[in-house]
């Protein structure tokens, strides 16, 4: 497969003209970075330009397209925050409802606040103690639909595999929102790879309408490196339009040129790399079933730190000591994320280090967590733009939020502006060790 913003930035390298342009670095630099230098550019001649992509960029995403199986697929260098705010902004336009999963990323909400819009919740079944992953089922999807009519929804937004790792039957839920007219967009950041499975399990093939993938979060991709996907040519004349709202004039070109190297990476043996790294994955799996939640994606171990006697913090720290960083801890659960550039020798240091962790412990028990629904007094927007003041969680009961409030900044909200803290989530909070929070004065 051809990687034409790759070998445009070679070209240009290799060409020794004065950089009479942005940025002002032009081409050099020092220390570790010294090799990244030359391929920083901005929007030269010939160099296209992402939000009005009819050149190399434009080439560059329909090869990511044809890999992905989508209609169209755009690339964005601000991350799956950028294509939240993009797809939502195309889809409700401002001051609608949409039907919402409530294990969501901040930066849904954050999308409510620009846009006023007014997420309708759709609770999970909540399991073992996590308040930022449960169990969606296409029921409680379709209940919400009736219970909101009224409210004449824009679309259903659901997070796909969340936090934890848990996958929502999204097919099932497509299903739903077809049969009731409504387009269901999926919030797919930790699952860019699941494309590239034997059977795929990426939302576009089990029929969403759009999603992102965080390219950055599974594939060899600079940080910052996303997709929106689209399913079909619905929307596709209004996202770009909508990206160029929200995104920088000044997107990365070496996140830019990373995608497209990664079309290149895709292309060639990265399914047969994949199936490897699945496979280790669940071999390491299977041998720690008791610590490890079953029902999570290909990629991702969630150890659930609970039968092992220790707070999910506290295994993080156990892990740290062996010399493994994982990706989030709260009070409950560690994640630890692998992809097809993990090593042989990584999986054994992880098995390792879990080892260590199997010795005896009194147990503990999971926190109490259903019924965690908060009412709603004001609006995103409106809460968020308020006068506020800062009081301890503890004195907080019956007053309304004026901003998220997070386990581990960015994470999914526990309680989100407009709505009024109750007993439930206040225990939620001090579980989670957050003894502070922004309110409505
Ligand atoms: C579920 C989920 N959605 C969206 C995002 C935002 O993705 P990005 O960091 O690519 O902007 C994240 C980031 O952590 C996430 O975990």
């Amino acid at each position: 497969m051809n990687t034409p913003i790759y070998d445009f930035l070679e070209n240009y390298k290799c060409s020794g003209g004065v950089r009479a342009h942005m940025p002002g670095h032009k081409g050099s630099g020092t220390g570790g970075f010294a090799s990244a230098y030359p391929y920083d550019i901005t929007e030269i001649k010939g160099a296209d330009s992402l939000f009005e992509a009819e050149g190399i960029i434009a080439e560059s995403e329909k090869n990511a397209a044809s890999l992905f199986g989508t209609a169209a697929t755009f690339y964005s260098a601000g991350g799956s925050t950028l294509c939240i705010q993009a797809m939502l902004a195309a889809v409700c336009g401002r001051d609608r409802a949409f039907i919402c999963a409530r294990n969501s990323h901040r930066s849904v909400m954050n999308s409510c606040v620009l846009l006023n819009l007014e997420p309708c919740w759709v609770y999970p079944e909540y399991k073992d103690g996590s308040a930022v992953s449960g169990v969606f089922t296409p029921e409680a999807v379709e209940a919400a639909i009736s219970r909101y009519a009224e409210k004449n929804p824009a679309c259903v937004f659901i997070t796909s595999p969340d936090y934890l790792g848990r996958l929502a039957p999204i097919k099932e839920i497509a299903e739903i929102c077809h049969k009731h007219g409504l387009p269901l967009l999926v919030d797919n950041a930790h699952g860019a790879y699941l494309a590239f499975l034997e059977e795929s399990l990426h939302p576009i093939a089990l029929g969403a309408d759009m999603c992102c993938d965080s390219a950055h979060k599974t594939l060899p991709v600079l940080t910052g490196g996303a997709y929106l996907h689209a399913a079909d040519g619905r929307y596709i004349p209004e996202i770009k339009r909508c990206m160029a709202l929200f995104g920088s004039t000044s997107p990365s070109y070496l996140i830019m040129a990373s995608m497209d190297l990664c079309n290149g990476y895709l292309a060639a043996n990265y399914r047969a790399r994949l199936a490897e790294a699945v496979e280790r994955v669940n071999r390491f799996k299977e041998h720690f079933n008791f610590l490890c939640e079953g029902d999570t994606e290909p990629l991702k171990v969630s150890f659930y730190a609970y039968p092992c006697g220790l707070r999910g913090y506290q295994l993080a720290e156990q892990l740290r000591s062996s010399g493994i960083e994982p990706e989030y801890a709260d009070e409950t659960h560690t994640v630890l994320m692998f992809s097809a550039s993990s090593t042989e020798q990584d999986f054994a240091r992880v098995t390792e280090a879990a080892e260590k962790l199997m010795c005896p412990r009194i147990l503990l028990r999971a926190p109490e967590i259903k019924a965690h629904e908060p009412k709603r007094a004001k609006l995103p927007r409106d809460a968020f733009f308020a006068e506020k003041e800062t009081v301890d969680t503890e004195s907080a009961l019956g007053k309304i939020a004026a901003e998220s409030v997070t386990v581990c900044p960015p994470c999914v909200p526990i309680i989100c502006p407009g709505e009024i803290f109750d007993e439930m989530t206040i225990k939620i909070l001090k579980m989670y060790s957050i003894f502070k929070v922004n309110v409505l004065k």
